[in-house]
Order: C-alpha cells, then sequence, then structure tokens
C-alpha cells in the first residue's frame, strides 16, 4: 500500500471562509483535535497577515508534537521571515510559499511576466530553503497555467529547494479526467519530478474537490491537501472526511492508505462545525447526521437483514455511537465521567466538577441529555473558561403580539458591577440586542445572525451565533443555551468578550 500524507487547511483556506473567524482558543482546540485524528501536516495559518495569525501559528507549532505545522507565505522575504519567527521551534520547519502562474493571474493579478515569476519563484524558494527542512512550493491556479511554463517553473523551484510540490484548483475548474493528464505530464516533463513529493489542494467550484484529489492519487500523487468538512474559499476545498474513507473503503482499487485515525472523524467535523458556526448538512457524505439513516421501508427491511446490503460503511468506523447512552437527572458522577472521556474530552478536576454542576442544572430542565448537548456544553466551558469581560446575570423579555417588545438585562461589566437596563426592539431578539449595545461601552455593529438547535426535540438547547463589529475589531460569538432569548444574548457578549480578549493579546506581545 502506498501511503498518502494529509495535509489539513481547515485553519488556514478553511478559515479564509466568509463567515468564519476563530479565536486563538479555538485554533487550537482544532489543531489538537487534527493531531488525534492523524493528519500528517496542520497549516496553522498566514504569519505575516496579521499579528494574530503570526501569535496562534507559532504557538500551535509549538504545542501540536505528532503532526507536522506550516505556514503559507507569499513569495517574498517579509513574508517568509514573519513563517520562519513563526516557525522555527517546531518539531519540523516547514513552509509553504506560493506564487501564480497562470496567464490571467500573472497579467491581471500580479502584473509580471513569467520570466519574473519564475526568478520571483526561484528567489524565495532558495532564500526558504536556506533556513527551511521542508519547502513546499504551490504553482497558484496550476490548473489553469501553461503546462509547458508550470514544467518549467517547477523543475527551477525543485532545483531551488523545493522538496514538496503542491498543484492547486485555486478556482475549482478541472475534471478528474485532466487532472490526471497534467499530472503524468509534469512527472514526465519535470527531469527532476522525483525529487519532490507531489501534492494537489483542489476547491469544489464545480463539485470536483473531492473526485479530483481521487483523480491525483490514481495517477501518483502523495499528499492530498484538503479540509475538515470541506470548508474553504467560495465553495470550499476537499473534504478530508470523504477522501480519507473513500481511500479506506475502496483500497482495492486505490491501493493506497493515510494515516487517519477514522474513529475520529465525526468528533472532529462536530468540533469544526461547532467553532466555526457552519452546520453540516444531514446529507453529507461520512459525517452528516444522515449518513446512516435508512428511511424506505426497503432499505430498513435489508439493513435487518443484513447491514452491507446498504451499508458500505459502519457508523462505528468513522466514530458515531448508534447506541449512545443517553445521560438524565439521575446519572451519577461516574456515569457523567466515562461519558466524557468517551466523547474525547481531557478535562482537570476542577473542570470536571464545574461541567457536572452545569450539566446538573441542565438535566434539571431537560429530560435526556444527549451526546450532541454535552458535546455542545463541554465545548463552551473549555472554550470559553477564560471569558469574563462581560457577563449577562438575567434577563427578562416581555412580549406579546401587540405589544412593544422590551427586554431588561442585568449585565456584570468588566470592572465587576452590575448594571440593570431596559430598552425596546422590534422583535425580542432585537429588545435584547438594543439593550445590550446600550450598555456596553463603544460601538457594536451586528453582521450576522444563525440560530439551531443542538438535538432534537421540543426542549432541544439553542444554539446561536453572531458575528459583530465591536470598536473596530471583528468577532464571532457562539452560546449554547435552553432559551433562544438567552442563547442569543450570550452569544452576543461572548462576541464583545472576544474583541476585548484578541485587544489584551496584542497588547500583552507588544
Ligand atoms: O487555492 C489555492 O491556490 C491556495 C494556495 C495558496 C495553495 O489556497
Ligand atoms: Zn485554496
Amino acid at each position: 500500500m502506498r501511503k498518502i500524507q494529509i495535509f489539513d487547511t481547515t485553519l488556514r483556506d478553511g478559515e479564509q471562509s466568509a463567515g468564519i473567524n476563530l479565536n486563538f482558543t479555538e485554533k487550537m482546540e482544532i489543531a489538537k483535535q487534527l493531531e488525534r485524528l492523524g493528519v500528517d501536516v496542520i497549516e496553522a495559518g498566514f504569519p505575516a497577515a496579521s499579528p494574530g495569525d503570526f501569535q496562534s501559528v507559532k504557538e500551535i507549532a509549538e504545542a501540536v508534537t505528532h503532526s507536522s505545522v506550516t505556514g503559507l507565505s507569499r513569495a517574498n522575504q517579509k513574508d517568509i521571515d514573519a513563517c520562519w519567527e513563526a516557525l522555527k521551534n517546531s518539531a519540523e520547519p516547514r513552509i509553504h510559499t506560493f506564487i501564480a502562474t497562470s496567464p490571467v493571474h500573472m497579467e491581471y493579478k500580479l502584473r509580471m511576466t513569467p520570466d519574473q515569476v519564475v526568478e520571483n519563484a526561484v528567489s524565495a524558494v532558495k532564500y526558504a530553503a536556506s533556513r527551511f527542512t521542508h519547502v513546499q512550493f504551490s504553482a497558484e491556479d496550476a490548473c489553469r497555467s501553461d503546462l509547458p511554463f508550470l514544467a518549467r517553473i517547477l523543475e527551477e523551484v525543485i532545483h531551488a529547494g523545493a522538496t514538496v510540490i503542491n498543484l492547486p484548483d485555486t478556482v475549482g475548474y478541472i475534471t478528474p479526467k485532466e487532472y490526471g493528464e497534467r499530472l503524468r505530464y509534469l512527472k514526465e516533463h519535470v527531469p527532476n519530478a522525483h525529487k519532490a513529493l507531489f501534492s494537489t489542494h483542489c476547491h469544489d467550484d464545480l463539485g470536483m474537490a473531492v473526485a479530483n484529489s481521487l483523480s491525483a492519487v490514481e495517477n501518483g500523487i502523495d499528499q492530498i491537501e484538503c479540509t475538515i468538512n470541506g470548508i474553504g474559499e467560495r465553495a470550499g476545498n476537499a473534504a478530508l472526511e470523504e477522501i480519507a474513507i473513500a481511500l479506506y473503503i475502496r483500497k482495492d482499487f486505490y491501493q493506497a492508505d493515510t494515516n487517519i485515525q477514522l474513529k475520529e472523524l465525526k468528533r472532529t467535523s462536530n468540533l469544526v462545525s461547532k467553532l466555526t458556526g457552519f452546520p453540516v448538512p444531514p446529507n453529507k457524505a461520512v459525517v452528516g447526521s444522515n449518513a446512516f439513516a435508512h428511511e424506505s421501508g426497503i432499505h430498513q427491511d435489508g439493513v435487518l437483514k443484513e447491514k452491507t446490503t446498504y451499508e458500505i460503511i459502519s457508523p462505528e468506523l468513522v466514530g458515531v455511537q448508534s447506541n449512545a447512552m443517553v445521560l438524565g437527572k439521575h446519572s451519577g458522577r461516574h456515569a457523567f465521567k466515562e461519558k466524557i472521556i468517551e466523547l474525547g474530552f481531557d478535562l482537570t478536576q476542577d473542570e470536571l466538577n464545574e461541567t457536572f454542576k452545569a450539566f446538573k442544572e441542565l438535566a434539571d430542565r431537560k429530560k435526556e441529555i444527549t451526546d450532541e448537548d454535552l458535546f455542545a456544553l463541554l465545548t463552551d466551558k473549555k472554550i470559553d473558561a477564560s471569558v469574563s469581560y462581560y457577563d449577562v446575570e438575567n434577563i427578562q423579555v416581555q412580549y406579546g403580539t401587540n405589544n412593544v417588545p422590551t427586554a431588561t438585562i442585568t449585565l456584570k461589566e468588566p470592572s465587576g458591577e452590575c448594571k440593570q437596563h431596559a430598552a425596546t426592539g422590534s422583535g425580542s431578539v432585537e429588545a435584547i440586542y438594543n439593550t445590550l449595545e446600550q450598555m456596553v461601552e463603544g460601538e457594536v455593529v451586528l453582521h450576522d445572525y444563525r440560530i439551531q438547535s443542538v438535538s432534537g426535540g421540543r426542549d432541544a438547547l439553542a444554539q446561536v451565533h453572531v458575528k459583530v463589529t465591536y470598536n473596530g475589531g471583528e468577532s464571532t460569538g457562539r452560546a449554547t443555551a435552553q432559551d433562544v432569548l438567552e442563547a442569543s444574548a450570550k452569544a452576543y457578549v461572548n462576541a464583545l468578550n472576544r474583541v476585548l480578549i484578541q485587544k489584551d493579546r496584542m497588547k500583552e506581545q507588544v
């Protein structure tokens, strides 16, 4: 079996998705889960893009030891230096540098001639290779680039020290057959191709990112770049979970293997979905909630007689519990602790005590606490433990179809003092947000509000995601509560707290 390296770019290309804005703690939590999942390389960010990106790449590189950590850089010294500063202490310093090679990008975006692009790429790779042991070069928009030109630049960058060559389908344009042909052409026409590993990075604009990546496997690729749940620029990237499962289930055909721990796929997908606020569609392959649900009578009958009639992937393979034990108000600390371990959380004694208390409070109001409820509760507790600037102490909302909705809120301020205030709005949520806006210091603009239920049933938990600008800083916010209005208020305050935390982190680093 050939080993295919999995290069995960959830924290870089995935984080570039419109509407996603992860804070440092969330990035670290995802990086640790990716390490557990067994990805070979984690692209943790773009260090030159912002001080926040720089710091998170640096801290992830220092914390993660079982996966190699890399950062993105344009083909210039300033970006490469930022990458080096962020990654020099990692176990295996690795850089990913890129420049566009398609006619349209070179002429209109870069305003450079092909010769200038080659010169620039070569000098960037040489400079990077003088520091890093692993240098990955990406020919951006490789799939719309002229093949002889691509062969020329790749030969030169390999000569200059590139150890991995990545061929991105930046705009999701290519078809599986063409991708395979392109790869074969390059392997034949780049004389030193054998000195580098070849990598694929496919976008999903035409819905072919996974198919193109798998075609690359058929045609000798060594590494696949992908993201959890397929998040990424525009229509997203190739979905890691689909690739890993396709290679596993069809190893008879692909004759290739990965280091991915398949049992961690569902947890990783849940975590990324929860922290990004991007729900996974029910019919999504491998990790969607319907991926293992058999609805029609004929199918159910078949599965009852013999699972493999309609089931090619067993839910357990990807970490979906088919007979999960549900907790309730009579469940004790022991069962709770067991469940926490089963859900993949590693809590300190204090965290355990605190989450057990929160669980008991919830169990008084909600009959059955599902795995999804606990996952939401624990993730929120773990990630937002340090958030303590503003805190919602109490909310009261008056609503009537013929009245003006009014919210009265008691808010704990960063000074520790509690204040109460009331305001109206055209709906209950607007009344809450108007009240909070008048209570906090500075200007808040709400850009997005999303609500979803965590599990089924009329007593389901509500999960709210918001996106705000607060005093010029952009942030998302997230909260889970049994009441939709409470979740709405807390998500809003969570977003403001994140802006304040980010500002403090930046001050500490100056
Ligand atoms: O899609 C793309 O071309 C990229 C590169 C920076 C690798 O994300
Ligand atoms: Zn990309």
